[in-house]
């Protein structure tokens, strides 16, 4: 029976390796824990990027690049932004998308990677009556989103915070929207058209989605005032618990870890309210019920329970989380969407018909 190819590989890449036993994320040979808070987000995509371009400028430049392409995204993207604003943020920012060029240059792949930055903020703004504020090509781009959202030059601590963020998620191996990027990119379609594919996928609650939920389950663990009766109801009733379990980690998600210990930084500036001391609580009670509940399968915190602290505290709304997400892997999906390319093989798997059969006329 097919069951969500558990155990199928499906391509070579020198990108990223996620250990799932181990607890492990190594992103083109440097490991997470190396790369989150030490590396800023534009060296990381240049990271990604390499090989994959041949005019690949410097670190420095390509941070310039970045921020022109800011620009340039924008200043497209301005004039349909009234259309798209009555749509959910993440549709209104994958609709604004969908309106850039389909090509293959680095052009194309930098103000794809610099369009979520700007549309979710222009989008929030606008929802909140509020006229979106343009890039500024100079700033860095995680500080740069955030001055674009709240209006102001946000602490180096909170545009540190989002940018480790965005290096944390940049890439994962063949997770779904990565799989789903490759798919398209294989047919030799554009770039723009194989990242719509990743967000698609990226949209769903059992991949980028989660987050938002996991605010949800805070606020009603909390108007509840009982944590674990709330969470053994959710079991019972055969729900599952946002921000646990992950179809390859077996062990604890070690973005789970990179992104708490950056979320306690805030905390420790008092940047992320009394919601980390109550998170925290929760999280131990979360994964006491579901390891009495659920014996036989290990399931841990994942990403996206301390993603949702952390992009609570820089100020956006739960509704915007899966953006901000996508937002940093979009540099991965590119970089595979160009890997995919280069391998000039359209992947085309089998289906198993399990249909009726015709009757055979003699
Ligand atoms: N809460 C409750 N039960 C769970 C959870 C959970 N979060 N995760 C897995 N389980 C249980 C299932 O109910 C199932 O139990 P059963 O055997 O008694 O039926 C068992 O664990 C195995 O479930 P599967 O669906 O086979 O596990 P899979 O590896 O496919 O699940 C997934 C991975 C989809 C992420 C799952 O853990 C889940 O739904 N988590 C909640 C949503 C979430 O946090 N998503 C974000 C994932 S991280 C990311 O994509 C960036």
């Amino acid at each position: 029976m097919a069951n969500g190819l558990d155990d199928v590989v499906a391509a070579d890449t020198v990108l990223s390796d996620v250990d799932g036993a181990g607890g492990h994320l190594t992103i083109r040979g440097h490991s997470l824990m190396e790369l989150a808070g030490r590396w800023r987000f534009s060296q990381v995509v240049r990271l990604l990027f390499d090989g994959f371009f041949d005019d690949l400028p410097g670190d420095a430049e390509l941070e310039r690049a970045i921020g022109r392409a800011r620009v340039d995204a924008f200043e497209r993207l301005r004039p349909m932004l009234g259309q798209v604003a009555p749509l959910d943020i993440y549709s209104g920012m994958r609709a604004g998308m969908a309106m850039l060029p389909d090509g293959e240059t680095l052009a194309d792949a930098l103000r794809l990677v610099a369009a979520p930055a700007v549309l979710t903020p222009a989008l929030l703004r606008l929802g909140r009556g509020e006229e979106p504020i343009a890039p500024d090509d100079k700033a860095d781009h995680a500080g740069d989103m955030l001055r674009m959202l709240n209006g102001s030059v946000p602490s180096p601590a909170l545009a540190k915070g989002l940018d480790a963020y965005l290096v944390t998620v940049c890439d994962h191996g063949l997770n779904a929207s990565t799989f789903a990027t490759r798919v398209v990119a294989s047919t030799l379609a554009g770039l723009t058209s194989s990242v719509l594919a990743g967000l698609g996928a990226l949209k769903g609650p059992l991949h980028g989605g989660a987050p938002g939920p996991v605010i949800e389950m805070l606020d009603a663990i909390e108007a509840s005032g009982d944590a674990t009766a709330w969470l053994r109801n959710e079991i019972a009733q055969g729900r599952r618990i946002m921000g646990f379990g992950h179809r390859i980690y077996r062990v604890r998600d070690p973005r789970a870890d990179v992104l708490k210990a950056v979320v306690r930084g805030l905390s420790a500036r008092n940047e992320t309210g009394s919601r980390l001391a109550f998170a925290e609580r929760v999280e131990q009670v979360a994964l006491e019920v579901l390891r009495i509940a659920k014996p036989h399968r290990s399931i841990q915190t994942n990403v996206e329970f301390y993603t949702a602290l952390l992009l609570e505290a820089a100020g956006f709304p739960k509704e915007a989380f899966s953006n901000v997400f996508a937002a940093g892997r979009v540099a991965g999906w590119i970089a595979h969407a160009r890997e995919q390319q280069a391998t000039g093989r359209l992947i085309r798997p089998q289906s198993h018909y399990v249909g009726p059969v015709p009757d055979l006329v003699a």
